[in-house]
């Protein structure tokens, strides 16, 4: 089996997660809650995961830093606790996943709220075209860091310089782990992240940072092991937007793969990444009837997500294909990303995504190329 379907989720995890899931299994504990030696234990773990992700993005206070579910969970918690409604003004870009548009929709149709998507200049999201759109009443700025589909990687940063004062909400959903953002905390103003994919760890597990002087009204409240004496919900991060048991076993095996991140350093396995989807995009350049969606070689910044269609087939048929006749795994169809596909032309029918990870070697790559090539032989002439 050779496994490109990494922008779903992450396989194989380093070592370490299997383990320190396996650890948090046995131990007889629920975090934040009792006052016995496997509770606070169990606690120790979930600060671990907060210490770890804090460093990963360069955060000083690590306790504005929540956990839930995943990145959908975070991105709904920001979109409705800010409190958006009729007069309000909120730009996203058009590389959406729908994690985002669903949510926008809905706060579009229900609360009335102007939702207007920024389109992309070749492709890409430009500065400029947030810098225009900006209003008086816009209250915020929802951005993928980095398409799904096409593996296009947004100027966050820039877009957060033209848009000031202005919230900006970031899906790091495709970049936490692998693109180097030890520097977020000092620009960016809401951060959600998955735990499954980049960051190594185990699927149930994500979450959300939010700088100082901005507060969601959380999604859910209930019990936080804090002021038990009171039925108010607290009002303070984390535990406004923790409510009910953590994932413990979860958020162990997230520590370890974001410290296994760390110690391997976002940078390493950016370049890495990169070197494997250059070694791609070279060999499968030539191949007749092969449409690229994404960035080609030196066309600027992007992950190591490669979306593509072959002449002759439909992106589910040649996913099919790859599986069954070469063992390989990638994503066909619309990633839950239809505004993407709608602006890069391959919407309904898609496009097969091939998504490397850190773990995948030069033979794979190659071997994919070969695979495409020859898929692409059997519907010549
Ligand atoms: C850009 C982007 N945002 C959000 C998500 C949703 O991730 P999750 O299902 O872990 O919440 C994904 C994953 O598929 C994604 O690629």
């Amino acid at each position: 089996m050779i496994y490109l379907d990494n922008g779903a989720t992450s396989f194989p995890k380093p070592p370490g997660v299997g383990a320190a899931v396996m650890a948090a299994l046995a131990a007889p504990a629920s975090p934040g809650r009792s006052g016995h030696a496997p509770a606070l234990a169990a606690s120790r773990v979930i600060h671990r995961a907060r210490k770890a992700l804090a460093r990963l993005f360069g955060l000083g206070d690590n306790s504005r830093l929540c956990f839930g579910p995943n990145v959908t969970w975070a991105l709904n918690a920001a979109l409705s606790g800010l409190g958006l409604g009729r007069g309000d003004h909120v730009l996203s870009g058009s590389l959406e996943h729908n994690s985002t548009a669903r949510p926008l929709m809905r706060l579009k149709n229900e609360a009335g709220v102007d939702w207007e998507i920024v389109p992309p200049i070749d492709g890409r999201m430009e500065p400029g075209e947030f810098r225009r759109r900006l209003r008086p009443d816009t209250r915020l700025v929802v951005l993928n860091h980095a398409s799904n589909v096409s593996g296009a990687l947004a100027p966050a940063r820039a877009i957060k310089e033209v848009i000031g004062p202005v919230p900006l909400l970031l899906d790091t959903a495709q970049t936490a782990g692998s693109v180097p953002l030890e520097d977020a905390g000092s620009w960016a103003d809401i951060l959600a992240f998955t735990g499954h994919k980049g960051l190594l760890g185990p699927t149930g597990t994500g979450g959300l940072w939010v700088r100082p002087g901005l507060s969601l009204r959380p999604l859910a409240v209930g019990g936080s092991g804090s002021l038990s004496e009171s039925l108010g919900h607290p009002d303070f991060l984390p535990d406004a937007l923790e409510a009910g048991t953590a994932n413990t076993h979860g958020l162990a095996g997230l520590a370890a793969g974001v410290e296994y991140v760390l110690e391997t350093g976002t940078g390493a396995i950016r370049d890495r990444e990169l070197a494997l989807t250059g070694l791609f995009l070279e060999a499968i350049g030539d191949i007749r009837g092969l449409g690229l969606l994404g960035p080609g070689p030196g066309q600027g910044d992007r992950v190591a997500t490669v979306a593509l269609n072959l002449a002759g087939w439909s992106s589910s048929d040649l996913a099919a294909a790859l599986e069954r006749d070469h063992g390989i795994l990638t994503r066909a169809g619309l990633h839950c990303a239809p505004l993407t596909h709608q602006c890069l032309g391959t919407f309904p029918g898609g496009a097969v995504r091939f998504s490397l990870g850190p773990f995948n070697d030069e033979a794979e790559i190659v071997a994919a190329a070969r695979a495409l090539r020859t898929l692409a032989g059997q519907k010549a002439g």
